[in-house]
């Protein structure tokens, strides 16, 4: 059975059970800012799930596109991946144990459904802790169903209780399903769940009765639910008999583009390649839109998109190919989600984009890369993402393909030491303005100051910042006037910020007090609040701003200055938005 016909067959099933099939939520949470992506069919739903009312009743299914980070070292296995769709069924104070066992017996096994051998199925369930009892009634209702004793296994709370996704909200108890494959024994432990592939984890039933509290402690819900996840490659692969989710029709086409362009062979690599490929193209697709940055969502799909090219290195493919897998990705999945019909071009330019990104410092890095002798420091490693780009998972797997270790500890403390600097810098001045620090953002952010000069010499003196707002990709400043600028001017600004970028001026911090950087003649955002003592940028003798920064050290470092757009946002405010190539 294909996945198509997995996942038709499940919805049927359930609206069969008097459940409403809703649609796939984003792969960005709404409202939820303890995680970054949409782990779980239940992630939507957690307002339901704590008892507010859903508009389509009590008993819900869905197809939901998930992505999981956590696993990203296991990807390449057998079954991790970081993106993939999950079917779920859910009762909001409906239907509990009894139902949620006997249905998803009855879809796994039925003949008109997926027909499987019980004598395959192997389940466990949670074997009790001070938080809560063991779970003896779940095992009960299994046996009732036919699953033989034997073939039912207790296990403590890391596996088999489930949630919450951030550090609160709901979560309780699950009993999960696995598909015997019939291989063979990892050792003489080896039983559901201890990670080997022959028990593959295909549905896992979560009965959600307590909450989780900021201090730890468990609350009992008034609201008792079942939450269910079953993941569509894996089911697929076991009912096509298949070794791995890899070898699944949603798959083949991409391994087989990539093995047709690759040099070398390495399955994990081919793997790596095809799972993040398809998380990529997800998250650009998705309905609420992001792109390749260093923080957030965003700093996610880098990683990933990055991750892919260096292991497209490892199989000797040395020029852009992302795209054009991406393209498949669409078309395999864009009668599901239109979204990513809807996003194709962008999914495909920001692939190119960023690959041309990476690509400029890659070989310097792994330069650098050679010259370190012995283990890594957590600076080594810091100063190879911030400078060449490199995902720090990157990092640690071309550590140890030399046979060398990583300080990830020192990493992440040199990493938030970073943010927390900018981050004051950035708050200081731009209220938020400045997106990230990286050097792309730090070079829009010099330009950023050239242009407000340069408009105050084509346009007038009379021209102030309104605001500014800038990301890796593009800068964007507000200043006001009350006309259209002419493509004259546009042109003329333009040529005047390159002008100044040519002279190679020397970029230069002072701090002083407030009143000074004016008497001075510094250039302060309009309305902008300042403390007392303030620091002034000043490039050359061209340009004076007060300004957190952080800054480039000389205007050569920027590149070339282009305007990409001149709209009008308020009534006499115009924005500007440009980039350095
Ligand atoms: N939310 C549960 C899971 O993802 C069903 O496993």
């Amino acid at each position: 059975m294909q996945a198509a016909a997995l996942k038709k067959k499940y919805l049927e099933f359930f609206r069969s059970k008097q459940h409403a099939a809703i649609p796939s939520a984003s792969l960005i949470p709404e409202h939820d800012p303890t995680v970054l992506f949409t782990t779980a069919g239940m992630h939507p739903l957690v307002p339901y799930l704590m008892g507010q009312p859903h508009p389509r009743g009590k008993r819900l299914a869905s197809v939901q596109k998930c992505i999981r980070t956590g696993d990203i070292d296991a990807v390449g296995d057998a079954f991790h991946l970081t993106f993939f769709e999950m079917l779920g069924n859910w009762s909001l104070g409906d239907y509990f144990k009894k139902e949620a066992i006997q249905w998803s017996y009855e879809f796994l096994t039925g003949k008109p459904w997926l027909g499987m051998d019980k004598n395959r199925l192997f389940i466990t369930c949670f074997k009790g802790d001070k938080d809560a009892p063991k779970d003896a009634e779940s095992a009960k209702l299994w046996e009732a169903a036919g699953i033989p004793k034997s073939h039912i296994f207790f296990l403590p709370k890391e596996d088999n209780w489930w949630g919450p996704a951030g550090e609160t909200g709901p979560c309780g108890p699950d009993t999960e399903m696995f598909y015997d494959t019939g291989r063979e024994k990892c050792g003489k432990g080896c039983k559901p769940g201890c990670g080997c592939s022959k028990y593959f984890e295909i549905w896992n039933d979560v009965f959600m009765q307590y909450e989780k509290t900021k201090d730890g402690s468990y609350l009992s819900l008034t609201q008792k639910n079942v939450d269910t996840g079953m993941g569509v490659e894996r089911t697929a692969a076991v009912l096509q008999g298949k070794p791995s989710v890899y070898e699944i029709e949603t798959f083949q086409p991409i391994i087989a583009a990539i093995r047709k362009q690759e040099k070398k062979a390495n399955e994990r690599s081919t793997r790596i390649i095809a799972d993040h490929v398809r998380a990529a193209a997800f998250i650009l697709g998705d309905q609420r839109h992001v792109s390749p940055s260093n923080i957030d969502q965003g700093y996610v799909l880098r990683r990933l998109i990055r991750r892919a090219i260096r292991h497209g290195l490892l199989l000797g493919i040395e020029h852009e190919f992302l795209s054009q897998l991406a393209d498949m990705v669409v078309d395999m999945h864009g009668e599901d989600y239109p979204e990513l019909r809807n996003n194709k071009e962008f999914i495909r330019a920001e692939l190119i984009k960023e690959d041309q990104r990476f690509r400029q410092t890659l070989l310097k890095g792994l330069q650098k890369f050679s010259s370190f002798a012995g283990n890594l420091s957590g600076a080594d490693a810091f100063l190879l993402f911030q400078s060449y780009g490199f995902p720090m998972e990157m990092t640690v797997e071309l550590a140890q393909e030399k046979g060398m270790s990583v300080d990830t500890a020192g990493f992440q403390e040199e990493f938030q030491k970073h943010q927390q600097l900018s981050r004051q810098g950035a708050e200081k001045r731009f209220k938020g303005g400045l997106a990230d620090a990286s050097a792309e953002t730090i070079k829009l952010h010099t330009a950023t100051h050239l242009l407000n000069e340069a408009l105050r010499k084509v346009i007038g003196k009379s021209i102030v910042q309104k605001g500014s707002n800038i990301t890796a990709d593009r800068l964007r400043f507000d200043f006001n006037l009350d006309r259209k600028l002419t493509a004259e001017e546009l042109r003329k600004v333009e040529e005047l910020v390159n002008k100044k970028i040519k002279e190679a001026l020397p970029v230069r911090r002072e701090e002083m007090t407030f009143k000074e950087a004016l008497a001075k003649g510094a250039q302060a955002e309009f309305q902008a609040k300042y403390e007392e003592q303030v620091s002034v940028y000043s490039i050359g003798d061209f340009s004076r701003e007060i300004c957190g920064g952080p800054h480039v050290q000389n205007t050569s470092e920027l590149g070339t200055f282009k305007i990409i757009k001149e709209e009008g946002v308020a009534a006499g405010v115009r924005r500007i938005k440009a980039v350095v190539k």
